[in-house]
């Protein structure tokens, strides 16, 4: 099949790339030339794992193309995916202005039917929306559907090629088996191809994102509680989470939950529930303790150092959100280092993947390693704040030998209490013995 993707973000191009795996012959859209040109020459803009293999081999076939020409992209596709930023507007809902200047433009030019999908992150109604705007210049026959994505970041090709189920919200037949025609090849494995109204598709992503966050909000508030009582938040969560109506996935407490999706997400239902007056009051907490539990960690460096933090330098480990990943939007290491600076600490730090993301935001006021023991030169304490493997199996000698102060502040549960203090490391995790 012939497929437009406008927008190459991480969600456009994961899409263009793993379409054009599967046969079909994509050109993605981008108003970024310089990215245009870089992409074109085979140079992959994000860093996600296994992408790299299929954007070259599909450029290399010519099923994967580039262009900064929305005429040429609206022309080549039958099936237009939208894959735009939605961006938190100022007042926490989402930010539409991308996706409705497209549908304009689409509106404008279109000349034959299409299919034109929304596949990024949108509010109920946009569906409607995007209808509306295109209707507004043309009278030629299109369907809009809304086709959320599922995508992890750092097993995003994995997620796409073998996804648990692919939503499609749409009222129309015609569209609906051609996403089935395209879909079929990812789901031989039997899983489902759910068909919806636009409405409820739309929902469910929001929903979907927003659960998985209250679920991990909710762990966070029971590692806490785990603390004040002298519970152990790790067996407490095996415990529960061996009860298949809980499931064991998404219940590891830490320094909350980041990422350019769940903090957007949970705001923007929470806002489009007041919008609706209705009062996600649920949403309104898991916000408020996911915004203290960035910083969770602060106050007990601050106990252990007995409230003299000015003058400290304090290493860190893992500045992206999540491992697997470059990506530092809403990274609770950030929230840590910022309150540390503001405390007057120096920060020395390593990251395998986001130092340079983090260099262009913070510059020269701190430091960064080039390996993770480098980073503990003469540092007072050790923070980790992303659970990357390379720092799950470290030489505890060589920290000893390290740090001026054998302390690991530990946002992330990596290791063993028992192993930790044969070592004689003092160790301060979540939820567990302190
Ligand atoms: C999330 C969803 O998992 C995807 O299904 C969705 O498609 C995506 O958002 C999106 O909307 O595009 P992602 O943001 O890549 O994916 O990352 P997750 O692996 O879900 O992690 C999100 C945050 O939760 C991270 O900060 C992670 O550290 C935290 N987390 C996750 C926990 O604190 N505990 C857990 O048990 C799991």
């Amino acid at each position: 099949m012939k497929i437009t993707v406008i927008g190459t973000g991480y969600v456009g191009l994961v899409t263009g790339t793993c379409l054009a795996e599967t046969g079909n012959e994509v050109i993605c859209v981008d108003i970024d030339a310089q990215k245009v040109e870089k992409m074109k020459e085979g140079i992959v803009p994000i860093y996600e794992p296994h992408l790299d293999v299929l954007f070259h081999r599909n450029i290399k076939a010519n099923r994967l193309q580039f262009t900064t020409s929305f005429s040429e992209g609206l022309d080549h596709g039958e099936i237009i995916f939208l894959a735009l930023p939605t961006p938190e507007g100022e007042d926490g809902s989402a930010d539409l202005s991308y996706v409705l200047g497209v549908a304009q433009s689409i509106g404008k030019e279109i000349s034959e039917y299409k299919v034109i999908v929304d596949k990024s992150t949108v509010p109920v109604g946009t569906a409607d929306k995007v209808r509306e705007t295109i209707k507004k210049y043309t009278t030629v026959d299109f369907d809009v559907v809304s086709n959320p994505e599922f995508l992890r970041e750092g097993f995003a090709v994995d997620d796409f090629l073998k996804p648990e189920r692919i939503v499609i919200g749409s009222s129309s037949e015609k569209a609906i088996e051609l996403m089935q025609k395209l879909y079929k090849p990812f789901v031989r494995s039997g899983n489902p191809i759910i068909v919806m109204d636009e409405k409820s598709a739309e929902l469910t992503k929001y929903a979907a994102n927003s659960f998985l966050a209250t679920k991990i909000t909710f762990m966070n508030e029971i590692a806490n509680f785990c603390e004040k009582v002298g519970a152990d938040v790790d067996k407490v969560r095996i415990g529960m989470g061996t009860d298949s109506r809980i499931g064991k996935r998404f219940l590891f407490p830490g320094i909350g939950y980041g990422g350019s999706c769940f903090p957007k997400d949970v705001k923007a239902l929470y806002k489009a529930g007041k919008e609706a007056n209705y009062n996600f009051s649920i949403l309104d907490s898991v916000i408020r303790v996911n915004d203290v539990q960035k910083t969770i960690l602060i106050p007990k460096i601050e106990d252990h150092f007995k409230g003299k933090i000015a003058g400290k330098t304090i290493a860190v480990w893992g500045l992206a959100f999540k491992p697997e990943t470059d990506d530092i939007r809403e990274a609770p290491a950030l929230y840590v280092i910022d309150e540390l600076l503001k405390k007057g600490a120096s920060i020395q730090a390593f990251d395998p993947e986001a130092m340079p993301n983090v260099q262009r935001r913070y510059g020269d006021t701190i430091q960064f390693a080039s390996n993770m023991y480098e980073a503990l030169n003469k540092a007072d304490a050790l923070v980790i704040s992303t659970e990357w493997s390379i720092f799950r199996n470290p030489d505890f000698i060589k920290i000893k030998e390290k740090l001026n102060n054998a302390v690991i502040f530990d946002g992330r549960n990596l290791y063993d209490i028992n192993d930790i203090e044969k070592e004689k490391i003092k160790y301060v995790s979540i939820g567990r013995k302190q």
